[in-house]
């Protein structure tokens, strides 16, 4: 009878009054429920108040061709009805392999709702004449589960494999975030191909009409799609004071998303793309259904060169979508919520990752004192015609011996693990911005560079080398040579490798977000682990935490990094909103300590860092990496030996981390631990109208006495007009004390503690 009575509980659909799931603490809230056409609704709340109003979810298939009249003519949008619920909650602390803190809570209460979608549709036969004269009845099935943290949620897509659905394309997906109000948002226009741009600061109702100037027309590879399509993460504040976050965890196998607000204005979401290089694609295809209300987002995947936005197998997932939401913006920072909706680690053995201070033969180029290319007498390169021994070299090539030993002795000598040597291999002659498919071997070096020499000179100094692969975007040529060039790596004791797409991906029409490309990042990933080499991609999609599981992949730029310094510079706030956004998904390898910040004092360059010295220090700890760079020219650090001590002694692996201070585009105050250590590092960095740091030294251990080096911005300090003006003292210090400190605009400060 018992048993009779389960079996009648799980066939009947649940009605449609909402569900509602509570966070571990209670302050988090989410209601889900179908809608009177089917259609799969939520709703979500911070301490009661709201952060998302009733939104709905759901895909838009593509037509298939090869599915003739086939099933996934229809969409994954109506027509639900809840077939099965399952609750439970989950409570596990795990330790990552390098990271913010040594322990990890992932704390939440799941949902899952089995949505069934039943229709009847006429069967098609071979003879014309049958149609529609016998209906035939479908049945598909489709999971969305939601895991319910304390500080927001995250949702996902679900599809079992099943006789109705095996294979189906994706025209878009249609998850929607229906915010409470006109927030303040902290915003990259919407692109295919760079999120290199300075962030917009603005209400959601202003975001059209600031998209012109927003866009980044400069970068070599731009696809603009919508005058109201942003990407994320998505850093928000509503007027009320809560800081709301939207991004996504785990994007493997699927598209980027970005979002596309509906505002006032909109008529349909978007049909036309904006322009950009790199704007070939075909447009998107309108949605069948109707428009939100103003003040919603619609999540818009990145396309492939067919327009379309995903190639599905079931049984698979889509990417999480995350919420985050708190009434304090250091929450925002602190959180886990988008590693923790990671799977765990993949590898077996992770002894051979570690974090990695370095420095490289890579800001003079990028400044334009050097080249990556050797010779300048070819208008045009084919790698399998040039006789490199026999070419006249140009005398700026920086990837030479002399150069790079000079590198190695600094490197050594400052207790630096690697050096970055950019330009080392031959095809810098002709390499960005041509299409050009074989365009780099990534094994031949350049007559000057004696690769055999440098790495033994390298680690006969207790340096190794830090390779890198700029595949200029020809992607299928770097997966044709990628074995033979980490093979190469491990003969020559590399472990870790710098990658960087610039321009138009090649094949041609293809995105640098797409599907297609993204299993390009993981791929490399896997096959680097596989030869226990880390990675560091530049250009590639912004991160998803999928480094907890490959740990190997140590960073990614995936934003605007230093390098625009040398490019016209960026916003003194800039690297007060990066730990917001960007960051949120995992580290980025932002390349910071440039001390000399006026380019112009040794170079043609013009440009100049909006930043104080003293500020450039506060970045080791703000900007959280296990990859860190010591970005400066060797004799620029010189210059500045005593504040360079600062960079000497900073970790880059942390027991604890707690951030004391935070306010998007405002300032950032954090404390962390070192790793296995008694010592702490303290870093603030403010934006261009300077900060008054109060940090309260109680999290130390009581009674324990610490030797405490301040490294701040002198009383008179302007990134502008006086950055190189910095004071440092020496204090013991304990628990209880209070260290105030000014922070001069765009400056910020560093402090070291010796447990003594
Ligand atoms: C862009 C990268 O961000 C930069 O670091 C690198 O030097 C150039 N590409 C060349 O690969
Ligand atoms: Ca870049």
């Amino acid at each position: 009878m018992k048993k009779l009575f389960l079996l009648f509980l799980l066939v009947v659909p649940v009605l449609a009054q909402a569900k509602e799931v509570t966070s571990p603490n209670g302050n988090v809230k989410l209601k889900f429920w179908v809608d009177d056409k089917g259609r799969p609704m939520y709703e979500m709340s911070f301490k009661d108040r709201p952060v998302v109003l009733p939104s709905h979810l759901g895909l838009e298939l593509a037509r298939d061709k090869h599915a003739s009249m086939g099933l996934s003519e229809r969409d994954l949008m109506d027509g639900f009805k809840i077939a099965k619920e399952e609750n439970s909650t989950f409570d596990e602390t795990w330790q990552p392999v390098w990271g913010e803190t040594r322990d990890i809570r992932n704390h939440y209460v799941e949902y899952a709702a089995t949505l069934s979608q039943q229709w009847k549709q006429p069967r098609v036969t071979a003879r014309e004449g049958e149609r529609g004269m016998y209906e035939e009845q479908h049945e598909r099935t489709i999971v969305i589960r939601f895991r319910v943290y304390d500080d927001g949620i995250g949702f996902r897509y679900e599809f079992p494999q099943q006789k109705e659905l095996n294979y189906f394309l994706i025209q878009d997906e249609r998850s929607e975030f229906r915010m409470a109000g006109d927030h303040t948002a902290w915003w990259l226009p919407g692109d295919y191909d760079t999120q290199e741009q300075e962030t917009q600061e603005t209400k959601l109702s202003e975001i059209r009409g600031r998209m012109k100037e927003a866009v980044n027309w400069g970068n070599s590879s731009v696809a603009v799609f919508s005058p109201t399509g942003v990407q994320t993460s998505l850093q928000m504040k509503s007027a009320d004071g809560l800081y709301i976050n939207i991004h996504e965890a785990a994007c493997a196998d699927y598209a980027t998303m970005h979002l596309e607000l509906v505002d006032a204005e909109t008529k349909a979401l978007t049909t036309e793309l904006g322009g950009g290089s790199n704007a070939y694609t075909p447009a998107p295809k309108p949605s069948r259904y109707p428009l939100p209300e103003p003040f919603t987002f619609v999540s818009h995947l990145t396309p492939d060169a067919t327009g379309l936005k995903g190639a599905m197998q079931t049984p698979c997932t889509t990417p999480w979508r995350t919420v985050m939401v708190s009434d304090d913006a250091r929450d925002m920072l602190s959180s886990n919520l988008i590693l923790n909706l990671n799977e765990p680690c993949a590898l077996d053995d992770t002894s051979w990752i570690h974090p990695t201070k370095y420095c490289g033969v890579w800001w003079e180029m990028i400044v334009g004192r050097g080249s990556w290319h050797y010779t300048n007498d070819f208008p045009s390169i084919h790698l399998d015609q040039i006789d490199w021994s026999k070419v006249k070299p140009n005398s700026t090539h920086k990837a030479n011996n002399e150069n790079v030993k000079r590198y190695i002795d600094f490197a050594a000598k400052n207790g630096l693990d690697e050096v970055l040597v950019e330009g080392w291999n031959v095809g810098w002659e002709d390499w960005a911005n041509m299409w050009k498919r074989d365009v780099f071997d990534f094994q031949t070096p350049y007559p000057d560079f004696d690769i055999q020499m440098l790495n033994d000179y390298a680690h006969s100094k207790g340096v190794k080398l830090l390779m890198h692969h700029e595949t200029s975007s020809s992607t299928q040529n770097y997966e044709r040579h990628m074995e033979k060039a980490f093979q190469l790596m491990n003969r020559y004791g590399y472990d870790a490798v710098k990658t960087g797409y610039v321009g138009d991906i090649i094949p041609r029409g293809d995105h640098h977000y797409s599907q297609s490309m993204n299993n390009h990042y993981l791929y490399v990933v896997k096959e680097a682990a596989k030869h226990h080499i880390m990675v560091n991609a530049h250009e590639a999609t912004r991160p998803t935490g999928l480094c907890r599981t490959y740990p190997n992949l140590v960073g990614n730029e995936s934003a605007r990094g230093t390098e625009y310094e040398a490019f016209g510079g960026s916003r003194p706030d800039h690297t007060c909103i990066l730990p917001f956004t960007r960051l949120q998904g995992g580290p980025m390898d932002y390349t910071p300590g440039i001390f000399v910040t006026k380019l112009s004092e040794w170079s043609n360059n013009t440009s100049w860092a909006r930043i104080t010295l003293a500020g450039s220090l506060a970045l080791y700890l703000t900007m959280y990496s296990p990859l860190q760079m010591a970005a400066d020219l060797p004799e620029n650090y010189e210059k500045f030996d005593d504040a360079f001590q600062f960079i000497r002694d900073v970790a880059c692996d942390w027991d604890e981390s707690i951030y004391l201070e935070a306010e998007p585009a405002d300032y950032i105050t954090v404390a962390r631990k070192a790793k296995g250590t008694d010592n702490w590092f303290i870093g603030g960095k403010c934006d261009e109208n300077g900060h008054m740091a109060i940090v309260k030294l109680d999290f130390l251990d009581k009674g324990r006495k610490y030797e405490c080096t301040i490294y701040q911005d002198a009383p008179n300090a302007h990134y502008e007009t006086n950055p190189q003006a910095y004071v440092i003292t020496k204090k013991t210090v304990k628990a209880g004390q209070t260290l105030k400190i000014k922070e001069a605009p765009g400056g910020g400060f560093a402090v070291s503690l010796k447990a003594l």
